[in-house]
């Protein structure tokens, strides 16, 4: 699927992924700014946090338990807040949006 990351002042990054790898690994790959991702994707370092689209909420599924907690220790969280390295890119997913953060922490 292809996906959007937007940076916090607008710059978009269109970035090609593989289904089965998640938000965070295409984002790292890809070198998207603003994505640090420290913990590899454990779920242990809530600096992998994005702004899921509103059109794309429903797709990108509920925020797990963990997630949930984790994300306390994130910067601004929002309604459409999630870590990105907790959400399984799909083919569903292909056009999907999601914003950076202004900062990690
Ligand atoms: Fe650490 Fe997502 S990469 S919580």
């Amino acid at each position: 699927p292809k996906i959007t990351f937007i940076e916090h002042d607008g710059t978009p990054h269109e970035v090609d992924a593989e289904a089965g790898m998640t938000l965070m690994e295409a984002a790292v790959r890809n070198m998207v700014p603003g994505i640090e991702a420290d913990c590899g994707g454990a779920c242990a370092c809530a600096t992998c946090h994005v702004y899921v689209d509103k059109a794309w909420l429903e797709k990108t599924g509920e925020r797990g338990e963990m997630e949930e907690d984790m994300l306390d220790f994130a910067f601004d969280v929002h309604d459409n807040s999630r870590l990105s390295c907790q959400v399984t890119l799909t083919d569903d997913l292909d056009g999907l949006v999601v914003k950076v953060p202004e900062k990690q922490f």
